[in-house]
């Protein structure tokens, strides 16, 4: 038995961490960021693949049976080669879970128009993984994706409010929206896109859905491990989280407690 995995290349998937443990406070769980190599946005599908399976194995290693990918880029690039090529090699029972199904196998709940917009990292874009997904569930849905390089390296290092912020916030809300005048619902389809919040909604206009993934994901790991007691039997019960990160702790521990909204204690694993 052993607690619950939630990996991110950096600080957003505290975002996601934080509306599954408000969701499912009685399980155990470590968080583990991989900020040493952040952004992975950027990067190569097999390099993506690599420094995922690196730290899933970490996860592994410290226990956990259950390992949630609360990175949409690691999900788009790395999930499937897992599931398919790496979990078959184990010997004993665990999983790993992306963001990206539980968002798009329920959008059709959030848009009239049948427009929706992504904005994602480039590694999330070029995957085409959410036109693929949304299209899989809803054919009839047309989807419009915008990239954000710069949000990203705004969030990690805590530029949320900077006047770089409004203007790469501000450019790239417009391109996704001139790509259609019918959108009516926006994913926030990389998981550091939250912290931005505050500005995406102020460029905004305010008939447009802005869908953030938290509260989706940590509703669909209460309804997996539901189904799943062969997994959730492994789950250990104690209410406690754990803190890992690649990169050094006195900064991880001072932005990450900005970004989960609690002080955090972490520990450095390579
Ligand atoms: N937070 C991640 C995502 O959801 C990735 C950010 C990055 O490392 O570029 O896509």
């Amino acid at each position: 038995m052993g607690p619950i995995g939630i990996f991110d290349s950096g600080y957003g998937g505290l975002t996601v961490f934080k509306e599954i443990s408000l969701m499912l406070p009685q399980y155990d769980y470590i968080y583990l960021g991989d900020n040493a190599r952040v952004p992975y946005g950027t990067r190569s599908y097999d390099t993506v693949y690599h420094y995922t399976l690196e730290c899933v194995n970490h996860l592994f290693d410290l226990g956990c049976h259950l390992v949630i990918l609360a990175c949409n880029t690691a999900s788009a690039k790395a999930l499937r080669t897992i599931q398919q090529k790496d979990l078959p090699r184990l010997t004993d029972i665990r999983n790993v879970l992306g963001v990206i199904r539980p968002t798009t196998e329920i959008i059709d709940q959030f848009t009239r128009t049948n427009h929706v917009g992504i904005l994602a990292t480039s590694g999330t874009v070029n995957s085409q993984s959410y036109v693929l997904e949304i299209h899989k569930f809803f054919p009839q849905i047309k989807v419009y994706q915008e990239a954000c390089p710069m949000w990203v390296p705004l969030v990690e290092n805590n530029e949320m409010e900077s006047i770089g912020a409004r203007y790469f916030v501000k450019q790239h809300i417009d391109r996704l929206l001139q790509q259609s005048a019918e959108i009516d619902a926006i994913i926030l389809a990389c998981t550091h896109y939250p912290l931005l919040l505050p500005l995406i909604k102020e460029f905004t206009p305010e008939n447009i859905q802005i869908i953030s993934q938290g509260n989706i994901v940590a509703r669909s790991l209460a309804n997996y491990l539901y189904r799943h007691s062969e997994i959730e039997t492994l789950c250990t019960k104690h209410g406690t989280k754990q803190f890992f990160t690649t990169e050094n702790i006195e900064n991880f521990k001072e932005k990450a407690s900005i970004f989960y909204g609690l002080p955090v204690e972490a520990q450095q694993i390579i």
